[in-house]
């Protein structure tokens, strides 16, 4: 690698401390950005635009283009994994996903064993066209939902704030519940194994819902499941490299320090840095924790959240983004200004 294509953030995952922390931000590709909001309504509904890879394509680059993040994700979403086994879903304008629900047994066998390839083929087109596209210095992340994540949608049918539907179904019905999960893990393996396969270079693991499951469910249905992700996909590509987020998993996050096949943990606003610091093995990565609203906000506390991460991360390697996705009204302003204010000068 010649020092012109050095790529912090792979560097960053493979363990080294740089001067300044590489960044990028969950859902940097979105509604905040006027030049995503007229590209979105090119296509006539958000499926279809995540199953064009041109248009998903451009959409990853976007935030490149105008901020130089160290980092692209690839424009998609989690849910077009229960989407290609053939769960009919949808997204409503304004009021977020809506899935026929899985309610028994009879609902989990109508769906595919594993991914419709013919959708599955236009998400692994649009890695390789944002790969081609990126410098060498821009690292490309592809990622998933965890399979308790996508199943909360699969189940609820939609977006809910405690996941009671699901976590009465999985209490209710254990053995069709794990057998879900087992199809999601199967499925999830292989959707980050293509993206890794057409270009992506790291892999994210979604677990927007792991902090609602009191710990021996936690245990079964967001550790296990995602661990057996890591280490189906590392048995595939060895070099592969594995972020999860277990959003919500507060002072269990240590729990995914025990195995080979994580290299970094994404932190959620909760998370205190300096406990982090203090409490999370140093051969993990951290990533995180800005609050969103800290952002959306701007001013003196932008400024001192901020800080606060850079100082509690000072001498680790991390990967500066927030705790959760950006927001859509976040001032484009503020996006340049934290930048600005990571990168120095
Ligand atoms: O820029 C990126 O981060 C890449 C693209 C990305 C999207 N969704 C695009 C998107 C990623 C990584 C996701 C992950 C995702 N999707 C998660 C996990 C992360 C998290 O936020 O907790 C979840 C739970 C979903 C499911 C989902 N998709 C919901 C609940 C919604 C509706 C809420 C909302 O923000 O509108 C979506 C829609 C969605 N996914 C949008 C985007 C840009 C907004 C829809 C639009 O622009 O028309």
């Amino acid at each position: 690698m010649s020092s012109q294509s050095r790529n912090k953030f792979l560097a960053t995952l493979d363990g080294h401390v740089e001067a300044t922390p590489p960044v990028w931000l969950m859902r940097q590709a979105g509604r905040y950005l006027p030049e995503y909001r007229e590209l979105r309504a090119k296509a006539p509904s958000f499926l279809d635009f995540c199953y064009d890879p041109k248009l998903a394509s451009e959409a990853t680059v976007q935030p490149i283009e105008r901020f130089g993040f160290d980092a692209a994700i690839l424009f998609s979403d989690i849910l077009v994994v229960p989407d290609a086994l053939g769960q009919n879903v949808r997204f409503e304008t304004g009021e977020g996903p809506r899935l026929t629900p899985i309610a028994n047994a009879a609902d989990l066998k109508a769906l595919r064993e594993s991914a419709d390839q013919s959708k599955m083929a236009r998400v692994y087109e649009a890695v390789e066209i944002v790969r081609s596209r990126l410098p060498a210095e821009v690292a490309l992340i592809g990622f998933c939902g965890a399979p308790w994540t996508v199943a909360t949608y699969m189940v609820a049918g939609q977006g809910t704030s405690d996941q009671a539907p699901t976590r009465r179904f999985a209490y209710e019905q254990p053995e069709v519940f794990q057998a879900l999960i087992d199809r999601l893990v199967t499925v999830s393996i292989e959707h980050l194994v293509q993206q890794l396969k057409a270009g992506a270079q790291a892999v994210q693991i979604f677990d927007s819902w792991a902090g609602v499951l009191p710990i021996a469910e936690f245990e079964r249905w967001c550790l296990a499941p995602v661990l057996a992700i890591a280490k189906g996909v590392r048995a595939q590509i060895p070099h592969a490299k594995i972020i999860a987020f277990p959003r919500g998993s507060g002072v269990n996050l240590p729990r995914f320090e025990a195995n080979q096949d994580i290299h970094a943990l994404g932190l959620d606003t909760s998370i205190d840095p300096a406990w982090a610091a203090a409490h999370i093995d140093r051969q993990l990565v951290v990533q995180g924790n800005l609050d969103p609203l800290a952002l959306l906000a701007g001013g003196r506390g932008l400024d001192e959240a901020i800080d606060r991460i850079l100082t509690a991360f000072a001498d680790r390697a991390h990967i500066f983004n927030l705790g959760h996705g950006i927001l859509p009204p976040t001032p484009i302003a503020h996006v340049e200004h934290l930048l600005r204010r990571i990168r120095g000068g």
